[in-house]
């Protein structure tokens, strides 16, 4: 029995050694101490051993319990110390190692470019104000003095809601002037950006949705030199104390007289040809037009209750898109749109 019990002994102590995993352990030590145990199954044979054998057997196999205990606990520890260690290892966290920056975006070239442009008209005296994208064909024509039947209602350039054109998309900022005139009365001074929509193939200086920027200027004495002057200030601000830009005579069913405002060709610089081809951007002309403009009609003074033998004013409306080209030497409109960010990021 001596020796049944030293073997148990030693070979526990070999086994527990080997152990590495708490499993293992658990396993161990119901095969060793557990009711059918090895230990008990040799403590089961007490009965046949003589009164003086028992209690030295009984110490050797409480002492034998005692070791295979003991080293139980001892590799219990040293294996939740190692699972531990592995863990820290494993989950290690470098805290000197540098941080991923954040990318932190900026404003969209549109945006730049507009604010450019407010900050110009505020500081001149405008009022900035927004109005509805969907429209009243009564704003965004009629009461502009564009009539039934003029090719810009057209449902070829337009897009309506409804059945019977009455509602559409803006297709200028210039219904704002009506809004405007019908909540202030002169002197006003109003700035109106946006957005806007025709029924445009998308190319290089096109673009189904587009931004205008509509100023509207009345008091006694405005002139057509007020309405040059405001322009030619926005210019020289924007573009430069040497910003070439030219006024040639238009028609706006809502201005009279009208013009439009070009400006010179970023890209030939005014002679319409780049290295012996034609200007892909003013497509050869040399200018690239900006805006129309013109003085109130008096029809539009007088359907807003401005008495036009009193009042006097000027509009403009521009293209937001056109503005930034020039401004950020931009080639092709669609550019701005594509939100790729290699191209947002170089402005
Ligand atoms: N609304 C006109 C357009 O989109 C531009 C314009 C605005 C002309 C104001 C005259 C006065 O073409």
């Amino acid at each position: 029995m001596k020796q049944q019990l030293e073997s148990i002994r030693s070979q526990a102590m070999a086994a527990l050694e080997e152990a590495s995993t708490p499993a293992a352990l658990e396993e161990l030590r119901v095969k060793l101490l557990g009711k059918k145990g090895e230990l008990t199954a040799v403590l089961k044979q007490m009965g046949k051993l003589t009164a003086e054998e028992r209690p030295v057997m009984g110490q050797l196999a409480n002492s034998v319990r005692a070791a295979i205990e003991e080293k139980l606990e001892e590799r219990k520890a040293e294996i939740h110390a190692s699972v531990l260690e592995a863990k820290l290892a494993s989950e290690a966290v470098d805290v000197t190692i540098p941080g991923t920056a954040v990318a932190v975006g900026h404003q969209h070239p549109m945006n730049q470019v507009l604010q450019q442009i407010k900050d110009v008209f505020v500081g001149l005296g405008y009022q900035v104000v927004e109005g509805p994208e969907v429209e009243l064909a009564d704003y965004n024509f009629t009461r502009l003095n564009i009539e039934e039947g003029h090719p810009s209602r057209d449902r070829s350039d337009t897009f309506y809601f409804t059945d019977d054109d009455s509602v559409l998309l803006r297709t200028q900022t210039s219904p704002m002037q009506i809004r405007y005139m019908e909540t202030h009365k002169p002197p006003l001074c109003m700035l109106a950006p946006g957005r806007v929509f025709r029924k445009d193939e998308a190319d290089a200086t096109h673009s189904p949705m587009f931004h205008q920027i509509e100023g509207l200027v009345v008091d006694e004495h405005i002139t057509m030199g007020d309405l040059k002057g405001a322009l030619i200030t926005m210019m020289r601000k924007l573009y430069g104390e040497d910003a070439q830009m030219r006024f040639r005579p238009h028609h706006f069913p809502f201005t009279e007289p009208s013009c439009e405002m070009d400006m010179q060709c970023h890209k030939c610089h005014g002679t319409g040809e780049v290295n012996g081809q034609v200007c892909s951007t003013c497509h050869g002309e040399g200018w690239i037009e900006l805006l129309g403009a013109g003085m109130v009609h008096p029809k539009v003074l007088e359907c807003c209750g401005i008495d036009p033998n009193k009042y006097t004013g000027f509009a403009f409306g521009m293209g937001l898109e056109r503005m930034a080209m020039g401004r950020l030497k931009i080639n092709d409109l669609r550019l701005i749109f594509d939100n790729d960010i290699r191209f947002l990021n170089q402005f």
